[in-house]
């Protein structure tokens, strides 16, 4: 028996003495699956807000197994610790990677590795990506070159290198567009504007490798102009069966991690269909979410979780990797 430690983005209102509310229901409510599958085999399993992360512990600790408030435990004491939802991360990089490697020292165990959520943070993984083999959307950095192909009537998505639910995401027709963007050119990239993006864009959800389930997501019908999928910009969220070959091109994304050294143990692989076939939107091995119960296969996937995670947990294996070499930004431009 382990105790197991999970970072959530707590609903802190709706917080009770017996019940640790989370914010995106729709898909953080697996958090309550996994913790079900953890408990079941036999783990003893805590949430946290990182609002309550003081730099060294957290001081305020839900015991899911007893379903209450407890007196926290050290980070020490913590066999695994999976780094899962955190509120307004972004907004703090400096701050979230301090809590990463203060975990990273105590705990035996960080799910993803610290190294794959530095790595994973930073949009630019994208070209990596590419020169692995993977076929990603065409990409750019926010330079002349974009700029000259934008006044070439060449459309263009700028999004933030550090950004996530489509914060900042700006799609340039014009070069007068570029000045819609929040920070400095240099910290985003540019992708051509895929109109296919309107036929959806396809995740794939996977625990260690093995895929689990999918949905497709589209961007909100009423209208035309958002191009942005996430539901919390009225994007809809649909059951979906991957083909054979967007399957096989997930799996390829997860081996290009791998070979880079970044081996993805919870992850979501976003594709959107072309006339070339399957490419990448967007890796998410930080933060996913995961729709597992949305898709109705909640418990399953909350026990694949557990299994897999208990698996590497059992394999004994100290998390050689760390974020000691990362240097997060000290402010993030994209979200306000
Ligand atoms: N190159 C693109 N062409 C068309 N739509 C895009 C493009 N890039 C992003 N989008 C839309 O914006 C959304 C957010 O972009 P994404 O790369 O997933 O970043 P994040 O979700 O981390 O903010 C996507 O789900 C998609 O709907
Ligand atoms: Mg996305």
């Amino acid at each position: 028996m382990a105790n197991v430690l999970i970072t959530l983005h707590e609903d802190r209102p709706a917080t009770t003495a017996n019940h640790f509310a989370v914010i995106y229901s729709v898909d953080e409510n697996d958090c309550f699956e996994m913790a079900q599958g953890m408990s079941q085999l036999g783990h003893d399993v805590f949430f946290v807000n990182w609002a309550d992360f003081d730099g060294q512990e957290f001081t305020r600790m839900f015991n899911y197994n007893r379903r209450g408030f407890v007196r926290p435990l050290e980070l020490a004491d913590f066999a695994l610790a999976f780094v899962y939802k955190m509120e307004g991360f972004l907004f703090d990089l400096p701050r979230f990677f301090g809590m990463v490697r203060r975990i990273e020292q105590q705990c035996y165990c960080v799910l993803n590795r610290p190294a794959t959520i530095a790595h994973n943070a930073d949009k630019r993984y994208m070209w990596e990506l590419e020169r692995e083999g993977v076929r990603i959307i065409p990409t750019y950095p926010l330079d002349s070159r974009a700029e000259g192909m934008i006044a070439d009537g060449q459309p263009l998505v700028l999004k933030p290198i550090f950004g996530e639910r489509g914060y900042g995401a700006v799609l340039a027709r014009t070069p007068e567009d570029i000045s819609g963007i929040k920070g400095k050119p240099s910290e985003y990239i540019a992708q051509k504007y895929m109109s296919e993006i309107r036929a959806g864009e396809r995740s794939l959800m996977f625990v260690g490798p093995e895929f689990h389930h999918a949905v497709i997501k589209k961007p909100a019908p009423s209208n035309p102009d958002e191009f942005r999928c996430n539901m919390s910009l009225g994007g809809t969220v649909e059951v979906y069966s991957p083909t054979r070959e967007e399957l096989t091109f997930a799996e390829n994304v997860l081996q290009a991690y791998t070979r880079l050294g970044y081996e993805a143990h919870f992850s979501r692989i976003d594709v959107i269909a072309t006339d070339e076939g399957p490419t990448l939107m967007e890796a998410e091995l930080l933060n996913p979410s995961m729709y597992a119960n949305y898709s109705q296969v909640g418990p399953q996937f909350g026990m694949a979780v557990a299994r897999y995670f208990d698996s590497v947990l059992a394999g004994g294996q100290r998390s050689p990797d760390s974020v000691a070499g990362f240097t997060p930004p000290a402010r993030i431009f994209s979200l306000r």
